[in-house]
């Protein structure tokens, strides 16, 4: 097999791998379901099963194979930019059996395009990153139609996985690592598929600081709930704490008081599990919950570097355990699981700094604003990132159980507003200092 052909099964099995994912979360729910809106946050489903088909044709089909455009009419239905979510179910969308007849359609065809794509031709065809760019966004639009499950009330309708696989040395695990300070490369120009905002590597010198091995668990953030730790604005920033009075916050998303706290699952209540890291909070809580514990928590460059920085080679690795993609092994991701792994699991894909679950199980909230790398370009457009760079979004990293692997790396970047909590989040805590010795 040449080159050309490893990288188009690559491809194709990664298209169909989001396909797949795609069609399990829009028939698990019957049609008034997919074109119901279940929160003002989210899109009707049936308008992400034809957004993700429009972006493939726009790219894939338009851009890279210079093909007439299939329904040019539609195309303003499906730019996030033209209508926002909240408007979406008042549009004249297609309906599901004509989205999937056009998802499919596309596909076809993209297939074919596939076969004459020499991936040398142009920068949107090296590496075959238009096609990467495409299996990523549909994944990223399947995480977004998982979180629109979440917020679902009725009936359970997602066929529930078995538990990952529980810590067997949990218990002896210190509270946190120690990342010795200095220099670092931090973003990829070389990770074929990486977006925009990844790039360029650059290095970063970081002080030296410790970092909690796991991410916070629910049993350590009850303490901070039971200890008033919500109505003592000492511990929020001023817009955080008006924020907590204005949205009357007392938990995360999801928890509901019945005699104990209690978490509801993809309809499903659950007991808290206190060794299971926390999900569902804001940056505003995270932020919260770090002051109240004296600490704070870690800047983006303290995250990556604590994931990819190999003191042996002084090189960063694409994950923190190596470079490989992810296995069942070394992450929870790719929605194997509908729910993140016990603080303290994935021993094997822990980093060189020791630190635990930094690739998978939540998304982490970091302190820093997202914002372009020295030398960055906006490309293939401007509104993946560039309109989105400032100081109202803090960027998250790692990905949670909901991410698919191949959206998601050691210098993959994600943005919320600090206010929001139905994506998957949760969050690790840090604190500056050089090693301490007994
Ligand atoms: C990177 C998750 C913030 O969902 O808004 C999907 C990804 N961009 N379609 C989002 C995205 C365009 C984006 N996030
Ligand atoms: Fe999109």
């Amino acid at each position: 097999m040449t080159d050309n052909d490893t990288l188009r099964e690559r491809i194709a099995g990664e298209l169909s791998a989001a396909r797949d994912r795609t069609t399990y979360l829009t028939t698990a729910v019957d049609e008034a379901d997919l074109v119901r809106q279940h929160s003002p946050l989210m899109s009707p489903l049936v308008w992400d099963l034809a957004h993700v088909a429009n972006q493939e044709e726009l790219w894939l089909l338009r851009e890279v194979g210079g093909l007439t455009p299939i329904h040019p009419e539609i195309d303003p239905l499906y730019d996030a930019f033209e209508h926002p979510r909240s408007k979406r179910p008042t549009l004249p969308l297609l309906a599901p059996g004509e989205a999937r007849g056009y998802g499919h359609e596309v596909r076809g065809r993209v297939m074919d395009l596939l076969e004459k794509t020499r991936f040398n031709g142009t920068k949107l065809t090296d590496g075959g990153f238009a096609f990467g760019m495409i299996a990523q966004h549909e994944q990223q639009h399947d995480e977004t139609m998982l979180a629109t499950h979440q917020l679902r009330t009725g009936p359970p309708v997602l066929s529930a996985p078995p538990p990952p696989p529980a810590p067997a040395d949990a218990a002896v695990l210190p509270a946190e690592v120690f990342v010795p300070g200095g220099p670092f490369t931090m973003g990829t120009s070389t990770e074929p598929w990486a977006l925009d905002n990844e790039r360029p590597a650059h290095v970063v010198d970081v002080p030296p600081f410790y970092l909690d091995t796991t991410p916070v668990t629910n049993a350590a953030y009850a303490a901070f709930i039971t200890d008033g730790g919500y109505d003592d604005p000492r511990w929020w920033t001023a817009d955080g704490w008006a924020h907590r009075q204005r949205a009357g916050l007392e938990a995360p998303l999801f928890w509901r008081w019945e005699g104990e706290w209690v978490r509801v699952s993809f309809g499903v209540a659950l007991p808290i599990i206190p060794n299971e890291p926390v999900l569902h909070v804001s940056w505003y809580e995270a932020d919260a919950y770090a002051r109240w514990a004296g600490r704070r928590l870690p800047t983006e460059a303290e995250w990556e570097k604590a994931a990819r920085h190999d003191p042996v080679t002084g090189r960063s690795m694409r994950y923190p355990w190596g470079d490989f993609d992810p296995t069942p092994e070394v992450a929870n991701v790719g929605q194997r699981h509908l729910r993140p792994a016990l603080a303290g699991s994935y021993p094997a894909g822990a980093a060189p700094s020791g630190a635990r679950q930094l690739i998978g199980d939540v998304w982490e909230w970091t302190s820093s604003d997202f914002l372009p790398y020295p030398g960055f370009v906006a490309w293939p457009y401007r509104e993946y990132s560039e309109v989105f760079f400032g100081p109202e979004y803090k960027v998250l990293r790692g990905g949670a159980f909901s991410v698919s692997p191949v959206a998601c790396r050691g210098t993959f970047r994600n943005w919320d507003y600090p206010v929001r909590r139905q994506i998957f989040a949760g969050f690790r805590t840090a604190r500056s200092g050089a090693l301490e010795t007994a």
